[in-house]
């Protein structure tokens, strides 16, 4: 079932959630295929479709990956220049040490994959595979906040790509993991616009 959000509403309030994702509700297959569906009309930079979506929502897989995860955040998380942040820093790694209790419990862990690498790849190489799945990820998150679903991008495990790899049968020397995204119904549906700079600051009319 779709929420009642005008389009200026959904893409204003589909935030990173971590900590009103509702672990304990179980995601149906369907309502993720809808929003891949929806994910597929992204635009790509090769002329055939180069990405993928691995889903993993076993609870081996997850709690495997899960690992890998929290090692990733532990060490975020541990940074000396965190240890005195305030504000939406400080709230972010709450939100951070949450999920790191919680990550395997979470129904759907979503892996966004390019194929081809992009180490000691030139700029122009490196801007078309990762423009080519981020679109694609972003479509996947909105359609499904849409849907009464949470999600965020998260970067954490890649420190350990080759062992998520493994794990998941990917082949890591012909398709690299951009993200992993956890998925689930979130507790309540009500989310606000996030704090950002003053547009004036980041927007450049035409010289910089
Ligand atoms: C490239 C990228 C990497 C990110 N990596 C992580 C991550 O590893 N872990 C995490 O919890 N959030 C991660 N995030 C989520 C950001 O922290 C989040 O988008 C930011 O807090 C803004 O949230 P908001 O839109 O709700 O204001 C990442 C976001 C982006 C775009």
């Amino acid at each position: 079932m779709l929420l009642d959000l005008s389009p200026d509403e959904l893409l204003s309030t589909t935030r990173a959630v971590r900590r009103r994702l509702d672990v304990s509700r179980p995601v149906e297959r369907e309502v993720l295929e809808e929003c891949f569906r929806l994910a597929q009309q992204a635009p790509t930079a090769s002329f055939r479709q180069n990405w993928h979506f691995l889903v993993v929502t076993e609870p081996e897989g997850r709690a495997a990956l899960g690992e890998l995860w929290r090692e990733g955040a532990r060490a975020y998380v541990a940074r000396p220049e965190h240890a005195s942040a305030t504000g939406q820093l400080a709230r972010i790694l709450d939100a951070v040490r949450h999920l790191i209790e919680h990550i395997d419990e979470v129904p759907v862990h979503v892996i966004p994959c390019i194929e081809g690498r992009t180490e000691d790849e030139p700029t122009r190489v490196q801007s078309s595979k990762w423009a080519s799945i981020i679109p694609a990820a972003w479509s996947f998150m909105l359609a499904a906040r849409a849907r009464g679903l949470g999600s965020v991008w998260t970067s954490f495990h890649l420190a350990r790509e080759r062992e998520a790899a493994e794990l998941l049968g990917i082949p890591y020397e012909q398709v690299m993991q951009a993200a992993l995204i956890p998925v689930a119904y979130t507790f309540g549906t009500d989310f606000k616009a996030g704090p950002r700079r003053p547009l004036d600051t980041v927007l450049h009319w035409d010289a910089w």
